[in-house]
């Protein structure tokens, strides 16, 4: 796109209107009225199974398939497309591989203090077999401590399972030299991408993690996609997770043979649909271009900090640059579901309150949650102006 025009990007978001303010990109994005039309493509002119008929309706899907896995595999910089395996969402990604690991007992996984549930309890699920689970504590402002992280690792680490972008307050961990030390160790690594995927350029080689999951429905796509990247000689080492329809290449009544993957993993049939109107979603997001959508948050961010800085309490650091586009933050002496309620019903704000998933975190800190503003490239300067009014009215309730 030549020159970002977020006027005009608004206009393919049916549900923004003079009503509504939607904050609530972090949990869920909207969708691009060219991902609901590929959708419906799918379901009026070619409604039917990939990989398994031969006619013509059947190699159209798998054809549309192919190329959405092809878009994904682009915008992440996978080296083949196989190597992008299509999940429900991206915990079903993160369970997969906890899954498909043969653990030894006494095996230790690392996380970060700051997963969301979905990146952690799949690993706290493991203790019963024995797996031991070490928390890598983080700087006071959120920020990522390496020597914490580096103390964490013994003999017996077999897995860092880190998230890239914070969901609680947009705190960016540096990847390139955790997955860096994490290899030195001779460790894989599994990077959550949910809050990074939709927002910034991501190149998996060049990260060189060992696998990236994330959610289709945070970045324009529909509900019930979310995507597993793995490199292709570990996808081969795993076992596999959920089997059954498309997973094997034969079956006797005694056993076997396991496909290769991408199906290997992606077992009955898919949501076709879901994965077509994903495979829009990138193209849009390409259009769109990751400069323009980070250029855009982080605008709105340090206008939101710059106007509520000092009457609330911000979660993370204070420099919005660091918090990409996450602004969540505390009233004091007020309730945080109170707080989104009031916003909702005054001016039709949509953020999110309380834990949101992260109760670890919380719990630790003897807090019941946050409120959650999240900001995407289709929200204005405007919108974040109304909402720093109305927190503002807020506060002089308390
Ligand atoms: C950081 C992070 N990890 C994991 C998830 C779970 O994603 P999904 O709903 O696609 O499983 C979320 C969703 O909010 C998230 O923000």
């Amino acid at each position: 796109m030549f020159g970002f025009n977020v006027d005009k990007v608004r206009k393919d978001f049916p549900v923004l209107n003079e009503k509504i303010i939607y904050f609530d990109s972090a949990c869920m994005s909207l969708k691009p009225k060219q991902v609901v039309e590929k959708m419906n493509e799918y379901y009026y002119k070619y409604p039917a199974c990939s990989g398994r008929s031969g006619h013509k309706l059947a190699k159209q899907v798998e054809n549309e398939v192919d190329l959405a896995r092809r878009e994904v595999q682009k915008l992440i910089g996978a080296g083949s497309s196989e190597e992008i395996i299509f999940t429900k969402n991206a915990t079903e990604g993160i369970n997969l591989v906890a899954n498909a690991i043969s653990w030894e007992k006494g095996d230790e996984v690392i996380v970060s203090d700051k997963e969301h549930n979905s990146n952690l309890i799949p690993w706290l699920k493991l203790i019963s077999q024995g797996v031991v689970v070490k928390v890598c504590k983080g700087n006071e402002d959120g920020t990522f401590n390496m020597k914490n992280f580096k103390d964490c690792f013994s003999k017996r680490t077999r897995l860092v399972a880190i998230v890239h972008v914070s969901n609680l307050d947009g705190v960016e961990n540096p990847i390139a030299e955790i997955v860096k030390i994490s290899h030195e160790k001779g460790v894989w690594i599994l990077v959550d991408g949910c809050q990074s995927f939709p927002h910034k350029a991501i190149d998996v080689r060049k990260l060189d993690v060992d696998f990236f999951a994330f959610s289709g429905h945070k970045a324009l796509g529909p509900t019930g996609v979310g995507v597993l990247y793995g490199k292709k000689e570990l996808l081969n080492k795993l076992n596999q997770f959920i089997v059954g329809g498309q997973t094997v290449l034969d079956s006797t009544y005694e056993g076997y043979d396991e496909e290769l993957p991408p199906k290997k993993f992606e077992a009955g049939l898919q949501d076709y649909a879901g994965i077509i109107g994903f495979g829009e979603a990138c193209r849009y997001l390409k259009n769109i271009g990751f400069r323009e959508i980070e250029k855009q948050e982080r605008k709105l961010n340090e206008l939101a900090t710059s106007l509520l800085n000092g009457k609330v309490e911000i979660i993370g650091p204070l420099d919005a640059a660091l918090r990409g586009g996450i602004f969540a933050f505390n009233i004091r002496g007020m309730k945080t579901h109170d707080v989104a309620k009031m916003l909702d019903a005054s001016k039709g704000i949509a953020v999110r309150s309380g834990a949101f998933c992260v109760h670890s975190w919380f719990n630790a800190r003897k807090m019941d949650g946050a409120v959650r503003a999240s900001f995407y490239f289709y929200n204005t300067e405007e919108e974040v102006k109304i909402f720093a009014k109305e927190v503002e009215k807020i506060c002089e309730l308390v």
